[in-house]
């Protein structure tokens, strides 16, 4: 098979393209690098056994001609280029909603005119701010207000849905919605907000820890391969067209504790330090207190049951920076 990943240069797209060769398919990338590195894909790239087996095209969806000749190649598309990360949204807000919103309309478009499944990697930042658990994909939305930006990303990411479904409903195309919650894993940057690499690499340097707000606010985490084995399974199911999916994690953690775990298990002298949200992020900003997945639906469907524990995730991305 023949597969595309869009931002297959980022941190779960190349995970998903590993996994791909690794089973004997072919991988086509469309990324402009915005986010993700071909630093990335250098394991695959260098590794004789993928010769001639992926292939990378440097450039943005948003470009016709190129979307159009590797849509008309492959077989099944995964989309997941997109703007990501509080930090990027907050910093290049219409950049970011052309992305979102032109750039998956486009992967659409063309997955329709030749017919092909697509998985849209949407997030469970469109649930909005609830404070109960678990989330469930038939739960009500709220966001706050259009003057603060961060909810634009989750906008643009539930308008993605919208769209997908449409084309489902409309056109009978094959879309599947996946709305990943804080997936993690070796490769993922802290460069853009996301927590874990963050405070890995303030632990490995001995730097303080910084929490954003008091750190009583919780998450859950899953583990790249946890998401890239769900992925796989989604694609192959029939019954998975036209269904919005949660794919995470079910351990719930504060960010206090979290980074207290990753002083332990790095054996870091560092201290924690606690930054009001506005300081960090600006007056545009809130955050959400809670935010735990539902996986009744994708447990039905595919059998997904994650399996690897909080402890082991911090273990493998402690070792891959060391290393690294
Ligand atoms: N990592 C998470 O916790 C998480 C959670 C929820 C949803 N997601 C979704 O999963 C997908 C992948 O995220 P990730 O964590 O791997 O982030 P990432 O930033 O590593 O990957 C996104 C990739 O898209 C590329 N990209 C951005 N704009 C592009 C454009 N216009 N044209 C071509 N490529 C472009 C970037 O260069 C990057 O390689 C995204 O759609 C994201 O919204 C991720």
């Amino acid at each position: 098979m023949k597969i595309l990943i869009t931002g297959g240069a980022g941190f779960i797209g190349s995970h998903l393209a590993e996994a791909y060769l690794e089973k004997g398919d072919d991988v086509y990338i469309i990324d402009d690098l915005s986010t993700g590195s071909l630093d990335n894909l250098q394991p695959m790239t260098s590794d004789p056994r993928f010769q001639n087996r992926i292939f990378v095209t440097v450039d943005t969806i948003l470009n016709h001609e190129s979307l159009l000749e590797l849509t008309g190649i492959c077989d099944v598309v995964f989309h997941l280029a997109a703007a990501v990360g509080v930090l990027t949204i907050l910093e290049k807000p219409l950049e970011s909603i052309r992305t979102n919103i032109q750039g998956t309309e486009k992967v659409l478009e063309l997955c329709n005119k030749f017919k092909k499944k697509v998985l849209i990697a949407s997030t469970s930042e469109v649930y909005g701010k609830h404070l109960h658990a678990p989330l469930v994909e038939t739960d009500n939305i709220i966001y706050g207000p259009s003057s603060k930006f961060r909810w634009s990303y989750a906008a643009s990411k539930l308008m993605d849905e919208f769209t997908a479904l449409a084309y489902y409903r409309t056109h009978g195309l094959k879309t599947i919605v996946a709305r990943l919650f804080n997936t993690v894993g070796p490769r993922q940057t802290g460069a853009y907000g996301m927590v874990i690499p963050r405070f890995v690499d303030q632990a490995l340097s001995g730097k303080p820890l910084t929490i954003y707000g008091d750190g009583s606010q919780t998450r859950t985490f899953t583990y790249v391969k946890d998401v890239v084995q769900a992925f796989m399974a989604l694609m192959e199911t029939d019954d998975a067209a036209g269904q919005v999916l949660n794919i995470g994690g079910i351990e719930e953690i504060s960010i206090r504790s979290l980074a207290e775990k990753i002083i332990e298990l790095t054996a870091s002298g560092s201290r924690i330090e606690y930054i009001p949200y506005e300081k960090a992020f600006g007056k545009d900003f809130e955050d959400m207190q809670r935010r735990v997945p539902g996986i009744e639906k994708i447990h039905k469907l595919i059998g997904y049951d994650p399996k690897t524990t909080l402890d082991e995730i911090l273990r493998q991305i402690i070792a891959s920076k060391q290393i690294g």
